[in-house]
């Protein structure tokens, strides 16, 4: 397996781990203790503000300073602030083949042309991509340089559980050079049980994922991910024409894979709530993960076969998202609290003491006055539980906001009115779409 990997990404050694975040503690490890055999006692790590929380991991573990940079307006890393970031201190600087939230591939040549001159590490993180971008480029489409190509890049982590359509518990993690990959490596002889040593995190690992990792590549074969890979390209088309068929929505911003997330189209004239239109893509089966500027879809293969179904329910679910409120204040409403993916979230309905305007079933109404304080900012007053403290309210997700459990009397975001056509719910079978289901079914 890792001989394969290191055909793909032109790497010279390497290895197995657990998941993308070993293969990401690997090799911040790495670069720690590179800088610190080069005299760098406190080494920092730049990064844009796209990483996976894996590298937020890992620095809090390993007692590195991680410094993020903001992205363009495209999403992508931006070369210049992280120049910026750069100092005395700096051991690595990362670029994501792509990043998770938008699906974008930094500029990698640039980044690992920076790090080169300075004599710094680079690392990729190509979890997502590693094992379908190879793929892509051999069908003819045009991918951006991401891998040991590019001059500068040092190590690189790919996920085979991911676009290796394996299940979870392995990745893999490479390096340029096999010196550097040595400083991964432990060895161990200070006790009387003779040399002890491992190449990742886990002392005794687990067989299963390594076994069904190496049945699934030499089953599919290059051939294999190059048929699969022709699907989820399909099914990214498909999917980014049907969003952008929809008035209101679209990519934000446009992805370079089959990762992206659905935002609000600033330049439309419809409003659009794109909290509630995942809510109402949830009910027509649709499973999309939520995230601060809009809802996140990565594709698998069998996703190309329901690239007009999700058009369908997304103009449907755009066009019965709701009315934003023109609220007179105070007012009186009514809260649905319903469990989404990642915590609880809060439906409102004005107007009096109506039934929970949604179908509501097993779920428990709390009742609250608000007041408007400004445009989108309304002070819920004289709340009611009817279930003692099992409700929990939530700010609905926002740019640059937390989602937070637990009380809380500001509520932030739109709210709308709970006159709503009703409609039956969905009998199409559900599709999860969204997180890190690289290899994920449709259920
Ligand atoms: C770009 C990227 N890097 C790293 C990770 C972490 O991988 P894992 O969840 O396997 O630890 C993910 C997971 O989604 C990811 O998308």
């Amino acid at each position: 397996m890792i001989g394969m990997a290191r055909s793909l990404f032109g790497a010279n050694a390497g290895s197995l781990s657990a998941g993308g975040t070993e293969s990401i503690f690997l090799a911040v490890q790495t670069a720690r203790d590179h800088a610190h055999a080069r005299g760098v006692m406190s080494p920092e790590l730049v990064c844009a503000r796209t990483v996976h929380p894996a590298f937020a991991k890992a620095c809090k573990y390993l007692d590195v300073t991680q410094r993020f940079t903001e992205v363009t307006d495209d999403g992508r890393a931006d070369p210049e602030a992280m120049e910026a970031a750069l100092n005395a201190d700096t051991a690595l600087l990362v670029a994501s083949a792509p990043g998770y939230p938008f699906g974008v591939i930094d500029p990698v040549t640039d980044i690992a042309a920076m790090a080169a001159e300075r004599d710094l590490l680079c690392h990729v993180d190509a979890c997502l991509g590693g094992w379908l971008l190879p793929f892509w480029e051999r069908l003819g489409e045009e991918v951006v340089p991401w891998d040991f190509r590019v001059e500068g890049v040092t190590s690189l982590s790919a996920d085979i559980h991911k676009y290796g359509y394996c299940f979870k518990g392995i990745s893999t993690i490479t390096y340029r050079d096999p010196e550097l990959y040595q400083r991964q490596v432990f060895m161990y002889d200070q006790w009387p049980g003779g040399l002890y040593a491992s190449a990742s995190a886990a002392g005794t690992r687990p067989g299963p994922p390594i076994a069904g990792a190496w049945a699934t590549i030499t089953h599919l074969g290059a051939d294999g991910y190059m048929r699969l890979g022709a699907r989820v390209l399909e099914a990214t088309q498909g999917f980014l024409a049907a969003v952008d068929s929809v008035d209101g929505v679209r990519a934000t911003p446009t992805p370079d894979m089959s990762v992206f997330q659905i935002g609000v189209d600033a330049d439309s004239e419809v409003v659009v709530d794109i909290e509630a239109v995942g809510d109402r893509m949830d009910e027509r089966g649709w499973n999309m993960d939520r995230q601060q500027g809009g809802l996140h879809v990565m594709l698998s293969p069998g996703h190309d076969k329901v690239a007009t179904a999700f058009g369908e329910d997304l103009a449907a679910s755009v066009a019965d998202q709701g009315v934003p409120l023109e609220c007179s204040t105070p007012t009186v409403g009514w809260s649905t609290t319903r469990r989404c993916r990642g915590g609880w979230r809060n439906e409102w309905s004005f107007g009096g003491p109506t039934a929970p305007f949604f179908d509501g079933a097993g779920e428990e109404p709390a009742r609250f006055v608000l007041r408007q304080v400004d445009d989108d900012r309304f002070v819920v007053e004289e709340l009611v539980l009817y279930d003692d403290g099992v409700i929990s309210m939530s700010l609905p997700r926002r740019e640059g906001g937390a989602h937070r459990p637990g009380l809380d009397p500001v509520l932030h975001g739109v709210v709308r009115t709970g006159q709503r056509a009703a409609h039956p719910r969905s009998t199409r079978a559900r599709h999860d779409v969204g997180g890190d289901q690289g290899g994920g079914a449709i259920r």
